[in-house]
């Protein structure tokens, strides 16, 4: 797995699971991520070793199965046109009460960015197809670049871009993770930050972030605080310039170790012109410094 490549799944087919999130499950890890061939949204591999991934499904597409839910009515997966909507960054986290495997993402309407909702999808199988529950603007906010975070005490947090990408709203989720039940943070007023990623570590969490430069690369920064819902610190840098050509997808934690998952969209950084198809991976270990600052340094292989 060399960084910044398109990886391959165990059949030598390209993984196109971009923008993406992973979750243990069973003796699995599960590897969601947008997949834009075709008429899919979403796609799923798995693995034991997370080196070598197995193709599960395509579990959202512009075929799958509609379920209206209370709060909301807007089920469109695709435009009047028949064109596909957008379905960007899914996340997904299996909820305990439930027994459901719940995916909230980015929707827009395949045309332009004016939505900026959210979406929501659920299955009984990590990697079955998953049921639309359709997308809605959460307390009527804005919400673009976002992701998922499970606490340790199973309280989730959806997280996204919010005011145009101008401040980072931090909402908590219902039991059943369907719905948000309360905005519990507006982070760094005009600041424009996308892309976030959450983890905890030693009694802290942390944030990582992007710049809002569309699909070009920037400096990326991480934040933390005590409490998810409590005071986080101002944004510091970590990575180089263009955060090693990448934009943060993820934080997985391995057996105490902490692996930064981005996106190279496009592929090559100098290649011309944009090749959405081509976007590849980059695999960091995150390192942290004595005061517990984070930071990545590059490697040629993934998971170095
Ligand atoms: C990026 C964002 C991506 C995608 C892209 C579209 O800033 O992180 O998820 O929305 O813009 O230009």
């Amino acid at each position: 797995m060399k960084n910044g490549s398109v990886f391959a799944d165990i059949n030598g087919a390209p993984l196109h699971a971009h923008g993406g999130y992973i979750i243990r499950y069973g003796e699995y890890w599960y590897w969601y991520g947008e997949d834009r061939r075709e008429n899919y949204y979403v796609s799923c591999y798995r693995s034991v070793d997370l080196k070598n991934w197995e193709f599960r499904n395509h579990i959202l597409t512009t075929d799958s199965v509609k379920r209206p839910y209370r709060v909301r009515t807007e089920l469109r997966l695709c435009r009047d046109d028949g064109h596909k909507v957008n379905i960007e960054r899914p996340k997904v986290l299996y909820c305990e009460k439930t027994n459901k495997f719940v995916m909230w993402a980015h929707y827009e309407n395949g045309r332009d960015y004016h939505d900026a909702a959210c979406c929501v999808a659920t299955c009984d199988a990590p990697d079955g197809d998953f049921v639309y529950h359709g997308h809605f603007n959460p307390y009527g906010y804005m919400s673009r670049d976002c992701t998922l975070f499970r606490d340790n005490d199973g309280v989730a947090y959806f997280i996204s871009s919010s005011r145009d990408n101008a401040d980072m709203h931090v909402y908590r989720l219902t039991d059943d993770y369907m719905n948000v039940d309360g905005l519990v943070n507006v982070l760094w007023q005009g600041e424009f930050r996308e892309a976030p990623a959450v983890f905890y570590r030693d009694g802290r969490y942390y944030m990582l972030s992007s710049f809002c430069t569309g699909w070009r690369p920037n400096q990326g920064c991480y934040a933390s605080a005590d409490k998810i819902d409590g005071r986080w610190s101002m944004l510091s840098p970590f990575g180089d310039s263009t955060t090693y050509h990448s934009q943060p997808a993820f934080v997985l934690p391995v057996d105490g170790e902490y692996y930064y998952f981005g996106d190279r969209w496009g592929g090559h950084p100098m290649s011309h012109p944009f090749d959405y198809s081509k976007s590849g991976y980059v695999i960091l270990k995150m390192r942290f410094r004595g005061d517990g600052s984070p930071y990545i340094e590059w490697n040629n292989e993934a998971f170095m």
